[in-house]
């Protein structure tokens, strides 16, 4: 038996990750905080708030007393950090949100472990860190050993939250692990994300805006298949070490809004090419070779098995969507799409 904290969890990827562990392993304690910021939504928990092994707190990971305090009461065997800013749009916008988050927050996570010990710290990191790779160079992928060379105000701070993570390894002895996933698509993603944007604006037949020429390549993986590698390395990842994640599943953004368009038997006349994104990562892909030889992962879906729940999520989904999609939301839209 043991006992998690889990940051982020109102999230997509932390609820994803929720939903299943919490019910995985009855006989452990799972204790969600979240800050509810427009991207975390209690209805993302409902499918688990009423279990006996399952507690929310609502916090900000940067409010160090709070933070202390919870430690203090719970006592973690392990925390697993999902609580971010994610967006690399609004990234650009305002950066500040980011790097008060994503690393003062990481900084006060760590801080608590240190001082109220624990059997291991875990950050959920990002291939963005590692910035781009050609888009003429097929043979190239991010492994483990790739430099940081973060793009954007997003993955800068993600790549200062990894680098502090490595340092509290080293420096304090802090148990700890990372792992950098590529994109991910599933149920729970917040609307303002590629895939879940796609759906909406294709339901609605609004057209659906792809940035520069659509060329730019991600490297999709079905949420759940992160979430298995994440629980492999929590619990048999060594201490210090860095996990990749991802399927071999690229594709062109192109290629992704075609797949739903085709998928909800809609035009492709619905696709508009709007202004690039600045500073826009041309491809990310993963070498994953490290956690599947170490502790045999390996991915259930492809993007084409994968994709067709997600949609018949979103389509399933419309309330939350409505409700995730008023108020802050709204406004961000609106601002953005006046830029
Ligand atoms: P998300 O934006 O959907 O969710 C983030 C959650 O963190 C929300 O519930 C939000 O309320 C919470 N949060 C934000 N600031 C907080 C704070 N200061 N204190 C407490 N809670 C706070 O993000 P996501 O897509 O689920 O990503 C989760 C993690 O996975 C992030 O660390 C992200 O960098 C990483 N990641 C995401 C992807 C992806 O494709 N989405 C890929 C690789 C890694
Ligand atoms: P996004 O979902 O924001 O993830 P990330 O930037 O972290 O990879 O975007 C995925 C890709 O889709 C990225 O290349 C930017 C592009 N994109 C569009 O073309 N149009 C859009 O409206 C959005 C949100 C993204």
């Amino acid at each position: 038996m043991a006992k998690f904290l889990v940051t982020g969890g109102a999230g997509f990827i932390g609820g994803n990750f929720l939903h299943t562990m919490v019910r995985r392993y009855p006989e452990d304690e799972w204790v969600c905080l979240d800050a509810l910021t427009y991207a975390g939504n209690m209805e993302t928990l409902e499918p688990i708030m009423d279990l006996p092994n399952f507690k929310f707190v609502h916090a900000n990971i940067c409010d160090r007393e709070r933070v202390f305090k919870l430690f203090e009461e719970e006592h973690f065997d392990y925390v697993i950090n999902f609580a971010a800013e994610s967006h690399v749009d609004r990234s650009i916008e305002n950066p500040g949100i980011f790097l008060q988050t994503n690393v003062i927050g990481t900084q006060t996570l760590m801080d608590a472990c240190r001082k109220y010990g624990i059997k291991r710290y875990h950050q959920v990191s990002t291939d963005e860190v590692y910035g781009d790779l050609p888009l003429d160079r097929p043979d190239l992928f991010f492994t483990e050993e790739t430099p940081i060379h973060a793009s954007s105000p997003y993955s800068a701070s993600k790549a200062a939250a990894d680098l502090l993570v490595l340092a509290y390894h080293r420096t304090f002895g802090l148990p700890c692990t990372i792992s950098r996933c590529s994109n991910n698509y599933g149920p729970y993603q917040f609307p303002e994300k590629l895939i879940p944007l796609m759906i909406q604006k294709a339901q609605r037949g609004e057209p659906l805006p792809v940035y520069g020429t659509g060329e730019n390549v991600r490297d999709w993986l079905y949420v759940g298949d992160h979430n298995n590698a994440i629980d492999l390395i929590v619990r048999r990842g060594r201490d210090g070490e860095i996990y990749n994640i991802g399927g071999h599943n690229e594709r062109t953004n192109l290629d992704v809004v075609k797949t739903i368009l085709r998928a909800l038997g809609k035009s492709e006349d619905a696709i508009t090419f709007v202004k690039d994104r600045p500073g826009h990562d041309r491809r990310y892909a993963m070498d994953p070779t490290k956690i599947e030889k170490e502790l045999g992962w390996r991915p259930t879906y492809t993007f084409e098995t994968g994709i067709i729940p997600t949609i018949k999520w979103n389509l399933d989904n419309s309330q939350w969507i409505s409700h995730v999609e008023s108020g802050e939301y709204q406004l961000w839209m609106r601002r953005y799409a006046e830029k």
